[in-house]
């Protein structure tokens, strides 16, 4: 069978290796771009075998760079996404900018498909930036290009994310852990493999103009995330509803650490669930049903982050002699 040329932006982040891994086993060959060849090129390169992986890298969007690229392509994915804006206007530049010019180029180049990775449950919280600037990328790319595919996943979770793993790093370490909007909010998580397997039914598919939303099989308040988290930790700690003029003060100080836990922006944005909508239809619609439940799969690989590490479970040897 002839190779399919796949064309993926944002190929370093936690989606990006796991569908790279996906990918290459099913005989296509991936070109990954990446803004820094030199710290991305270690982890990229061991994610497929030789010869189904090329490595570009591209600091600023060049458009001569981009020709060349797009030109040898049959399907370009976009996985490209931040969670805090670094400098102004950064969420316009990735979430919109970005999208529209690929977009606008998958139609210069008549590419099979574009596929773009967007967000759950932000049509409704026109306060947040972040939310704002998906959903123009939404519409921009829906303008542009009518074979697109607009994927949006609720919480994207697995050992490599920065969700679990950081809130088990607070979890072991903080006695009390504060709770926003009573912790109320619903999420419904979808682990990576899961969202990886739904990527490539999308791209074996024949859909075209097509928005899906991305869900794993359960519906958890934030709390009962956190409580899974310590369960599975294997830790005892205070969570503690903290009244919304405490948050948005607590928000307006940690946004000025260099990795913030928390922004202005990302407490507007809690505010809403992140579950299906009836506005479109979601993974198990299609029958692409996540299987994978959060509890088992944090239990895989929380040992990390309990006392004791991967020998916390384990009888005490007696000793060598
Ligand atoms: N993970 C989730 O829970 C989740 C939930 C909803 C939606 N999504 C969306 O799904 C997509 C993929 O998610 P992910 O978790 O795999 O993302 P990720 O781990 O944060 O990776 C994002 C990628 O974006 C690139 N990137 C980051 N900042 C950039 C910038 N300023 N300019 C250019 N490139 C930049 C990075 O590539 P290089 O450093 O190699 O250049 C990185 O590989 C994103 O669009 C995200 O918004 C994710």
């Amino acid at each position: 069978m002839k190779q399919k040329e796949i064309l993926l932006f944002g190929a370093t982040g936690q989606i990006g290796r796991n569908l790279i891994r996906k990918l290459s086993k099913n005989n296509y060959k991936i070109t990954a771009v990446t803004r820094n060849i030199h710290t991305a090129g270690y982890i990229l390169k061991t994610q497929a075998n030789p010869g189904y992986l090329e490595l570009v890298e591209l600091k600023n969007f060049n458009l001569n760079t981009i020709d060349e690229l797009f030109k040898k392509s049959s399907i370009c994915i976009n996985l490209i996404g931040i969670l805090i804006e670094k400098r102004k206007n950064e969420f316009k530049q990735i979430h919109s900018d970005l999208p529209a010019l690929l977009s606008k180029k998958s139609n210069e180049f008549n590419l099979e498909k574009f596929i773009h990775l967007s967000a759950l449950g932000i049509e409704k919280a026109n306060d947040s930036n972040y939310a704002m600037s998906k959903l123009d990328g939404e519409k921009r790319i829906k303008e542009n290009f009518k074979k697109s595919i607009i994927l949006k996943p609720s919480i994207v979770y697995s050992v490599d994310d920065k969700f679990s793993t950081r809130f088990m790093s607070l979890l072991k370490v903080l006695p009390v852990m504060p709770l926003y909007y009573g912790g109320n909010t619903k999420f419904s998580p979808i682990h990576v493999t899961d969202m990886v397997e739904v990527i490539y039914k999308i791209i074996e598919s024949q859909h075209e103009n097509f928005v899906l939303e991305c869900i794993g099989p359960e519906e958890l308040t934030f709390k009962e995330i956190l409580k899974q988290l310590l369960n599975s930790i294997e830790k005892k700690r205070i969570l503690l509803p903290l009244p919304l003029p405490i948050a948005k003060l607590s928000a307006k100080f940690l946004q000025l650490l260099p990795n913030p836990l928390l922004t202005e922006d990302q407490l507007r944005l809690l505010k809403y669930d992140n579950c299906k909508s009836t506005l479109y239809k979601n993974n198990f619609d299609l029958g692409y049903n996540s299987i994978r439940t959060f509890q088992d799969e944090i239990n895989k690989y929380s040992y990390n982050w309990k006392t004791g590490g991967q020998f916390a479970n384990q009888p005490k040897q007696s000793k060598i002699k």
